[in-house]
């Protein structure tokens, strides 16, 4: 996954050079060079040998390179941003539960179906969490974090760019379904960039898919928080 990641930073930063790089190493000399030509023959430059226009030499970055910057900065906000926190199922490790990578971001677990919560004594003690750190119970009802994957079927592959940003934005399913549940910090989310949430997007539209079929959240029936 680190080597993973370390490739893309490195193709994105290559791939983000050579634009920079050509026109230092001389294809497009227009503004420098031209003059110093002019002056050397005290004739105008002959069409067969005219320097192209500067907008046929500069291209533009190449999409893909576009691309990986916005999967490498997605990447990035995803790690800031907690998203394995509760969209990776934990597993028991050698120094306590850690995120089973395998499963990265694919939400709770198909297989393990969460009973009833129980109920809480009264007292300031409100809210319940699987072990897996994917499931979660309170006063807005049970609520599974989301297979994030791009698996068609499962996951978050058929959402469009904007499905994406509008239920970040809104905080309601899909972006206009009913409310998204706690413990999802949509409205923290909400708050990056327009630029940000695309590149979340993209990078999430970038990693392994992993076919896993969350259960749907149970919204408590009284009070559903906006
Ligand atoms: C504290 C736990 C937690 C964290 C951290 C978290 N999520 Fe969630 N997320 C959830 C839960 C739980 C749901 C399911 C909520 C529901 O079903 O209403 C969810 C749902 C979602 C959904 C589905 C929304 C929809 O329209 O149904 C998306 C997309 C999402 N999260 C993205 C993210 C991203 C991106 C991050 C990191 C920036 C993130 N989540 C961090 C718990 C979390």
């Amino acid at each position: 996954m680190e080597f993973r990641q370390a490739m893309l930073v490195g193709a994105g930063v290559i791939a983000l050079c050579m634009p920079a790089a050509r026109p230092a190493g001389g294809a497009d000399p227009k503004p420098e060079i031209t003059p110093a030509l002019g002056h050397a023959t005290a004739s105008p430059v002959p069409d067969d040998l005219a320097l192209p226009s500067p907008a046929a030499v500069v291209t533009p970055a190449p999409p893909a390179a576009a691309v990986d910057a916005m999967i490498e900065r997605g990447a990035y906000l995803a790690r800031i941003g907690g998203c394995n926190d509760c969209h990776t199922p934990l597993v028991p490790g050698t120094a306590g539960p850690e995120p089973d990578m395998d499963r990265m971001l694919s939400g709770h677990p198909e297989s393990l179906a969460m009973p009833s919560p129980p109920a809480l004594p009264d007292g300031p003690w409100n809210s319940l969490a699987s072990a897996t750190n994917t499931a979660f119970a309170g006063p807005w009802g049970v609520s599974y974090a989301s297979n994030l994957t791009p698996d068609k079927d499962t996951g978050i592959g058929s959402w469009s760019e904007k499905t994406f940003v509008d239920a970040m934005r809104s905080g309601r399913h899909r972006g206009d379904g009913r409310p998204i549940l706690p413990p999802m910090p949509w409205r923290n989310v909400a708050r990056l960039t327009d630029d940000d949430l695309r590149s979340l997007h993209r990078y999430l539209t970038s990693i392994p898919p992993v076919r896993n079929r969350v259960p749907d959240s149970v919204p408590a029936a009284s009070r559903v928080p906006r």
